[in-house]
């Protein structure tokens, strides 16, 4: 079995950093507000829906959720992040705690949204047992994933240009594939296997937002975990080369609206409905 821990530490280390948590609210904005819409949409939250909204962050999905008049309680693991969450949405209760192991009651939710947490999940499947557990028979659930390696969007751009520019040495602490559960198949068969049935899931065509091309490269440098880590490590050469790779790309790729450029990273929403 795959010793997890020092992948643990490091996401709990980089999501406790207030100029990350920042950092991912304000570079990946456009994205998740989009997204935040569409899990509240599958998870069909109204005015009757107790909602969990797990790995909540800076709020993006609670305060869709609350929108829709939703009762809402948002989870994370970070201080950091709950503070950005509590300023976000006063109307909300945050949490400070592990989704791998939740402290609520078995049956005791309608709706459960994960916008972009399962990733970072250092066992998804024990995740999803976990959001099954809490989950009323006939409740609903719905998580976001980012298409990764090999798509075509900024996150498939960064990972093209961490291998060809990158040092191969610069690696990170063991854990699960981060763009697992973009695989539909990969997500249906674990949510199955969960406790979940008619799982269905839809690709967006979601985007960022950076003033300039050169941007795009401190949006995961300042604001993610797994890709700083692969960032930081890097020398100040190879880290200037993967810049102008990525602004190359936004150039070549990104559509210019006004004083930003849109640039794709489309995203994967899983639905399903516990059984
Ligand atoms: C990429 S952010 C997503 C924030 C927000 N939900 C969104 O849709 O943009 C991932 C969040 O998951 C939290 N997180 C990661 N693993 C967690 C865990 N095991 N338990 C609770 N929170 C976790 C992080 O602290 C971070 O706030």
């Amino acid at each position: 079995m795959t010793d997890t821990r020092a992948f643990e530490r490091m996401e709990l280390e980089g999501w406790s950093n207030p100029s990350i948590a920042q950092g991912y609210a304000d570079g990946f904005a456009r994205a998740t507000q989009a997204v935040a819409r569409h899990l509240s949409d599958a998870v069909m939250a109204d005015a009757n829906t107790r909602a969990l909204d797990l790995c909540t962050g800076h709020g993006v999905v609670a305060v869709e959720l609350l929108q829709r008049k939703a009762s809402v309680i948002g989870v994370d693991f970070s201080p950091a992040m709950i503070a950005l969450a509590q300023a976000a949405a006063p109307g909300v209760t945050f949490v400070q705690g592990d989704a791998m192991a939740l402290e609520f009651a078995d049956a005791s939710f309608d709706a459960v949204t994960i916008g972009f947490g399962v990733p970072h999940f250092p066992d998804p499947y024990r995740g999803l047992v976990e959001a099954a557990r809490v989950l009323k028979p006939g409740g609903r659930i719905a998580f976001s994933v980012w298409q990764g390696r090999g798509s075509d969007g900024a996150i498939g751009w960064l990972f093209d240009a961490v291998e060809r520019f990158g040092d191969p040495a610069v690696t990170l602490p063991e854990g699960p594939d981060a763009h697992l559960l973009a695989d539909a198949s990969v997500a249906h068969t674990m949510l199955s296997d969960a406790g979940f049935i008619d799982a269905k899931s839809e690709v967006l065509a979601t985007e960022l937002a950076v003033s300039e091309p050169e941007r795009l490269f401190d949006a995961f440098d300042r604001g993610a975990v797994r890709a700083a880590s692969l960032l930081s490590g890097q020398t100040e050469a190879r880290r200037e080369i993967i810049r102008a790779e990525l602004a190359e790309r936004v150039r070549s790729d990104a559509v210019r609206h006004g004083a930003e450029y849109r640039v794709p990273v489309p995203s994967v929403i899983t639905s399903a409905i516990r059984n």
